[in-house]
């Protein structure tokens, strides 16, 4: 039974294999019907639009069946069910959960609990390992992931894409700019384990000291969610932006990507420029997720 729980779980070699695998799904034009019969649970405990519907449909493009708790509301979460007890009964409803969760760590608890496997869709400020494919996708579909250089740009304390993407990228021969305003910064412990693993890692406050050396930009919103108070978080809020004019001065095949949802740290005016690829990003969510829950599910 196999868990996908952190990006760090993965071999370079695998993480390869899964997306040469997706790519070929994308070049048979989403063919199959590997899961049909199968059913896949959706366990959403937080917001979520790109990553529940893209799931939903990479399962009906392979076939198969989705049943989902979305409104925790309604379900017996409100009555003070444990996580570990919802994963067990899901368990016996569905051949694997996909599971978001505003706590860290909570895949991970819910995999002990499981009897079939669990994909974590984001555990609080944790991991995003399915987003971390299709940001390695679309990387990959532009530029070799071998000798570039990416600039992670926001909030890259609570964002956990940015965690699990950059975990990633220390399997890769690239460089890492971290771009982020004081008290948003990349947390220590995964600056110090990028540089065990032998990753050049560059602190920035400012994007545009370093904007005409990057070949990726991934832009990131701010957590709000994630802050302890109000005015934490508006003393960084909008504190960084993207615009056609900062691009101006980045190389011209420099891509800029974000796993979305955007609020104002990328000006709608960049949607038409060349450079922005977040929403073909979006769009490589469907055959990396036919990839990935054939591997778990197939
Ligand atoms: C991200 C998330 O949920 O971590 N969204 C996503 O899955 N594409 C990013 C975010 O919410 O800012």
């Amino acid at each position: 039974m196999k868990h996908i729980i952190s990006i760090r779980d993965f071999t370079r070699e695998e993480l390869d294999g899964l997306l040469d695998h997706a790519r070929r799904i994308e070049q048979g034009g989403y063919a199959g019907n590997e899961l049909a019969g199968r059913i896949l649970a959706l366990l959403f405990f937080e917001p979520s639009t790109r990553t529940r519907i893209s799931f939903e449909t990479a399962m009906a493009r392979l076939g198969g069946e989705r049943i989902s708790l979305d409104c925790v509301e309604a379900s017996s979460i409100v009555k003070g069910e444990s996580l570990a007890d919802t994963i067990r009964v899901i368990s016996g409803y569905a051949d694997a959960i996909v599971l978001r969760h505003p706590k860290e760590g909570a895949a991970r608890l819910a995999a002990e609990f499981a009897s079939v496997p669990v994909i974590n869709a984001g555990d609080g400020a944790g991991q995003h390992p399915s987003q971390t494919l299709l940001d390695l996708y679309t990387i990959r579909e532009h530029l070799p992931l071998r000798g570039i250089e990416i600039g992670l740009l926001g909030d890259l304390r609570y964002g956990r894409t940015v965690h699990s993407l950059t975990y990633a990228l220390s399997l890769y021969d690239v460089m890492v700019h971290a771009i982020a305003p004081e008290g948003l910064k990349l947390p220590q412990n995964v600056i110090h384990e990028m540089k065990e693993r032998e990753m050049e890692v560059h602190e920035w406050s400012d994007i545009s000291k370093i904007i005409g050396d990057l070949d990726v930009l991934y832009v990131t919103r701010i957590q709000r969610e994630r802050f302890p108070d109000a005015a934490s978080y508006y003393s960084v809020a909008s504190s960084y932006r993207v615009t056609p004019e900062l691009l101006a001065g980045g190389k011209p095949h420099l891509i800029v990507l974000h796993p979305l949802p955007r609020l104002d740290e990328i000006d709608p005016r960049v949607d038409s420029l060349p450079h922005a690829r977040y929403f073909e990003q979006a769009r490589n969510a469907v055959p990396v997720r036919m990839a990935l829950l054939k591997e778990v599910m197939g």
